[in-house]
């Protein structure tokens, strides 16, 4: 991108309008401050699930309280989504156990762990199958015997709150990946789930949208709700997550308070971490040794 004079305005598109823009770093947000955990939303002891010798996840222990959103952090082929898809029973363990609730869920279907359990897929278009956004948001409350108008009401509510009421008869398909996106973490906050997994929330999103998505995420987080998520970037991870787990090569080399994190540049490379100016964030720290 050709660079642009301090304090000189930049002309980009709005809605298909053009229109200027400040180009003066975006505000960083203070870190979050720690809630008070409540009481046990996901247990993961020593999951382990192995496609082969090189990937997979091994020995994973991981814990999700009510009110705490906890950050899963780690490059690219790390295991994440793996990790992830054994929290709504997509996947199994081979050894090790999922409870939710306190209630293991080996023999709880995937339908029936959706109760409790919202996932935001890492590719939205895996979850879209509606041809009208509204009924796409709208289904999951359809599929709890909701009538139709209760939930076509909740669903525009869960769109306003994301600021995308407007998309509500469009067909989902012909919307952009980063609407998609939204719409499909709509269908996930109609359902009201108490624990609610996000595969890379902010994908496509520009700083706007990120900021719609964190402050859905936080009132949720008020009224009690967990939250795992998976994120690259970690303004997001430092705006949301009270904690952070560090997955490498498909086991957590580090977890503890996302704050100390953000000070630690090689912990922060070996997640490889970016912050939203493209650099690998945090002042100089020593490695810690993973616990
Ligand atoms: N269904 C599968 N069959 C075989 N190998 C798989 C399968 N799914 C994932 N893998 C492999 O397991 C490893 C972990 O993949 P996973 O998708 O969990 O990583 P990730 O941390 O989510 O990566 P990314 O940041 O790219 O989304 C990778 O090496 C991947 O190629
Ligand atoms: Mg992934």
């Amino acid at each position: 991108m050709v660079g642009v004079p301090d304090g000189a305005q930049e002309l980009h598109l709005v809605d298909g309008r053009v229109a200027e823009r400040d180009t003066s770093p975006p505000e960083v947000r203070a870190a979050r401050e720690p809630s008070t955990p409540g009481d046990t939303l996901l247990e993961m002891r020593a999951v382990t699930h192995r496609y082969s010798e090189y990937s997979g996840i091994e020995d994973v222990d991981l814990v999700v309280r009510a009110g705490e959103s906890v950050a899963l952090l780690g490059p690219n082929g790390a295991g994440k989504t793996t990790l992830m898809k054994h929290v709504n029973g997509l996947l199994r363990p081979q050894s090790g156990t999922v409870l939710i609730g306190g209630e293991h869920i080996a023999r709880r279907p995937v339908w029936e762990i959706a109760r409790d359990v919202g996932m935001l897929f890492q590719n939205p278009d895996d979850q879209i199958f509606n041809r009208v956004v509204e009924q796409e948001v709208a289904w999951g409350l359809r599929a709890r015997g909701i009538s139709a108008m209760d939930a076509s009401r909740a669903a525009l509510r869960a769109l306003g709150e994301l600021g995308i009421e407007h998309l509500a008869a469009e067909n989902p398909h012909e919307i952009t990946a980063s609407q998609r996106q939204l719409v499909a973490f709509a269908s996930i906050l109609v359902v009201d789930p108490k624990l609610f997994v996000l595969d890379e929330p902010t994908k496509s999103l520009d700083a706007r949208a990120a900021e719609v998505v964190a402050a859905a995420i936080d009132r949720r987080l008020s009224r009690g709700a967990g939250v795992l998520l998976v994120t690259h970037e970690l303004d997001f991870a430092r705006r949301l997550a009270d904690r952070s787990v560090v997955l490498v090569d498909g086991a957590i080399i580090w977890a503890g308070a996302t704050e100390e994190l953000s000070g630690d540049a090689q912990l922060l490379a070996s997640a490889r971490l970016v912050d939203r100016f493209g650099r690998q964030g945090g002042r100089c720290g020593r490695y810690r040794a993973p616990r």
